[in-house]
């Protein structure tokens, strides 16, 4: 006979094993070999069994009172009371970007009782404040504590704030999203050229639906920056810093909207002074044309600038770099196409790399080695660049699988060493560092962006992806929404991780 307690559901993801609580809507996810021992009554398990008991799971243990528990709302669940109806993820629809969500409708009685759920309040107490019967309020749980809703959990103590298990579900791994032949080259190197010459079809939604930047996050006044926009956050700090030229050149590689040109150039521009737009999507080029219509645009290669040698004074590029190829190499392995060039460069500026015959091979950063390269080449002397993306100092580059193109993240060691062996000054620091950005400044959870963005479309309206704060939020919205998280800037929000943006800086002596 099982040891666990009749409403205990049992069933494989992946390598382990979830045991759920169908009462109460709590799990334990278990190792199968762990989980054979208990059943066999090992002695080892003790600590495993105790747990267990506390969350009503064993046979010989406690069983749950459902009228002393405390129900609990999962954070990934918004109430849209206009609606009366619950706007949830559902477990079992996981796709690449992120979870399907559903209408769970209410009717007035559970309306009230769900209202009446606070995180500290038992059952009885809930019962008690909505004027429901009780055995409403018991049918309510018991179809949200389902394995297949998930978006309550009965506790015998209120959640700790933040508690993890309230913001993510049980449920099948995300796939990656498919990629495309064009998406890779002969060497197995990332290309991208292909996707932004063809595939952007629509500048404007671009950045809200199919890959969000910080800079098109903060693209409105936004309190993290003082209540100013990227672009003038940036052209501040630069500022500051000396760095924006009195006259001459300024380019921008890789614009996307235009946004961050737009709020720039209303604080730089001036007739001593041009803002060029270098991009490779034609697409996103006519967007920047709306946005930013007093800067020039061109449609070209950034690892292939179309400038005169020492002609710019100030070069930027925001979140670029991870687009450009990276190329997977072992050292020591045939020296063809893209991987030739990796080897030529990683033996001519010395770089440091590690040699592991195991597993897969290295990916290396070649093209924006190459933007640094033309950096070198085509800033004026006393010129400056400021080179942003996600990525680390000393970390290999790493493949992200949620986007519908391959992008890969920065070895900012490996730059710095290369533009020093160019003849650069070069520094490198945190993204929020350098543009003087509050990470302790709060906005929209991402989980709550994502369920107001499937709302949004299900209803055929455009929701944009900005770092929301609670009034500009209540402004953009048609209805009002319940449940919504705020985090602060270093945690997950609408747009990427702050936290993982670096900054390389260079000045030609
Ligand atoms: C991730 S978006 C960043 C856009 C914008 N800088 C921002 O932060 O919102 C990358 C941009 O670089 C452009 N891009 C990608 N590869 C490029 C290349 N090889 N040369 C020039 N532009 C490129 C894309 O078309 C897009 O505008």
């Amino acid at each position: 006979m099982s040891v666990l307690a009749p409403q205990v559901q049992r069933w494989s993801a992946g390598n382990r094993e979830v045991l759920w609580q169908r009462i109460t809507g709590r799990h334990i996810p278990l190792d199968p070999r762990t989980l054979e021992m208990l059943e066999g009554g090992d002695p080892r398990m003790e600590a495993l069994r105790r747990r267990m008991r506390s969350e009503f799971m064993l046979a010989d243990g406690p069983q749950p009172d459902v009228m002393a528990l405390i129900p609990v709302r999962s954070r990934l669940v918004l109430l849209l009371p206009k609606a009366s109806v619950l706007w949830a993820p559902a477990p079992e629809v996981r796709t690449a970007g992120g979870y399907g969500y559903r209408e769970i409708a209410l009717d007035p009685a559970e309306l009230a009782a769900w209202r009446a759920i606070n995180d500290s309040r038992n059952t009885a107490t809930v019962a008690a404040r909505a004027g429901v019967h009780p055995y409403l309020v018991r049918a309510l749980l018991r179809r949200l504590t389902a394995s297949d809703v998930q978006l309550l959990q009965l506790r015998t103590t209120p959640p700790r704030p933040r508690d993890p298990s309230l913001q993510r579900m049980v449920s099948p791994p995300r796939p990656d999203a498919p990629r495309t032949a064009e998406q890779r080259g002969d060497a197995g190197e990332t290309t991208l050229s292909a996707y932004h010459l063809e595939d952007i079809t629509d500048g404007e939604t671009h950045f809200d639906d199919r890959e969000t930047t910080i800079a098109h996050a903060l693209a409105t006044p936004h309190p993290s920056l003082g209540g100013r926009p990227f672009g003038q956050a940036l052209f501040d700090a630069l500022k500051g810093r000396d760095q924006v030229p009195t006259s001459g050149l300024i380019v921008e590689v890789g614009c996307g909207t235009g946004e961050m040109a737009a709020s720039f150039w209303l604080q730089a521009a001036s007739a001593s002074r041009q803002y060029l737009r270098i991009d490779l999507s034609p697409e996103l080029l006519h967007t920047q044309r709306r946005r930013a219509p007093d800067t020039a645009g061109v449609l070209a290669d950034g690892t292939r600038l179309p400038l005169r040698d020492g002609s710019v004074d100030l070069l930027l590029s925001n979140e670029v770099m991870a687009d450009l190829a990276a190329v997977p190499w072992r050292p020591g392995t045939p020296r063809e196409g893209a991987a030739a060039q990796v080897a030529e460069r990683v033996a001519r500026y010395g770089l440091s790399v590690v040699t592991e015959t195991e597993g897969p091979p290295t990916l290396f950063n070649l093209g924006a080695w190459k933007l640094v390269e033309e950096v070198a080449r085509v800033l004026r002397p006393g010129g400056h660049a400021w080179l942003s993306e996600f990525g680390a100092f000393d970390r290999d580059p790493e493949e992200t699988r949620q986007l519908d193109h391959p992008e890969v993240s920065v070895h900012f060691g490996h730059l710095l060493q290369i533009a020093e062996a160019l003849g650069l000054e070069a520094r490198c620091l945190p993204m929020a560092e350098s543009v003087g950005l509050d990470l302790n400044a709060r906005q929209l959870a991402r989980h709550s962006h994502h369920a107001l963005r499937a709302r949004a479309r299900m209803e055929g309206w455009h929701l944009p992806a900005r770092a929301w704060t609670p009034e500009q939020l209540t402004k953009a919205l048609p209805w009002p929404a319940k449940g919504l998280q705020w985090v602060p800037m270093s945690e997950e929000g609408p747009g990427p991780l702050v936290t993982r943006f670096l900054v390389l800086t260079l000045r030609r002596p």
